[in-house]
């Protein structure tokens, strides 16, 4: 472990790997699960050529500044799990001090702004689940002038929001030592959300807003009422129905 990572003991953590530079960590574990890597690898870039965001959009980060790591893991199936990792994230960084928010399903924001997001992916082999990846980005050190023009407005940084420069090491390890004792709880209930609901509706920016969610062609619109055990999003349409969506959701009026 490099000295920029101090070696973090952290139960249900089994390997950790650190690449100066990789293409992206989620394809880097996703390879390490095909030769046999257990559930608990950690794999942490200081630099990612071509990290990716929810979307295949690009994922901003700055070598050195920004925390990008993936986490491999092998539960029964994966709803529910990007919000389960994006609780942890929050309580990792009130740990801090930082007052967080959470955009269903899985961006991390403080104030308006992101500061965060998680990417889910699962790896099958036929038809069998063979791991799940959940990759995290945080942007911790960056200045403004760090982020391109175009996400001035949209994205901040702990360092942003809080004139002080934070360890990444720390924040991993916080949100670790909150991560996998939920996560092995979640697996045990076969990826129910349940107990975490309540946590989670708090700390929603969407809930009681009119709010537009876009799955692939489709489109629904409604008030956000709360999430489900599943992960999914419960609307109420103007019809006075209830929905239940997957998807990404933005604010109806004058959202980014
Ligand atoms: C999003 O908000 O769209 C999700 C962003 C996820 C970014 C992280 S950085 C580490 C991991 N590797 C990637 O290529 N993406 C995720």
């Amino acid at each position: 472990m490099s000295r920029r990572w101090k070696k973090m003991e952290v139960p249900g953590l089994e390997k950790v790997l650190i690449y100066e530079t990789v293409g992206s960590t989620n394809d880097e574990a996703k390879l390490l699960a095909r030769e046999g890597y257990p559930e608990g690898t950690l794999v942490i870039a200081e630099e990612q050529t071509k990290g990716r965001g929810r979307k295949g959009r690009d994922w901003f980060s700055v070598p050195g500044k920004s925390l990008t790591f993936s986490l491999l893991l092998r539960p029964p199936r994966s709803t529910s799990l990007a919000l389960l990792c994006a609780l942890s994230c929050a309580w990792a960084l009130e740990e801090k001090g930082f007052h967080v928010l959470l955009r269903w399903p899985n961006d991390i924001l403080l104030g308006d702004k992101k500061v965060g997001g998680i990417l889910v992916e699962s790896s099958f082999s036929g038809d069998e689940l063979l791991c799940v990846v959940v990759g995290v980005g945080i942007n911790v050190n960056e200045t403004r002038e760090d982020f391109p023009p175009s996400l001035r407005e949209s994205a901040t940084s702990l360092f942003l929001a809080s004139s002080c420069m934070w360890q990444r090491g720390e924040i991993l390890r916080s949100f670790l030592s909150f991560f996998f004792p939920v996560y092995f709880a979640w697996k045990e209930r076969g990826g129910d959300f349940s107990p975490w609901i309540e946590d989670y509706e708090k700390r929603s920016s969407l809930l009681g807003k009119e709010v537009v969610v876009r799955w692939g062609e489709k489109t629904v619109r409604g008030v956000a009422r709360g999430v489900k055990e599943d992960g999914s999003l419960v609307l109420a349409n103007f019809e006075g129905e209830t929905l239940v969506s997957w998807g990404e959701a933005t604010l109806h009026e004058g959202e980014r």
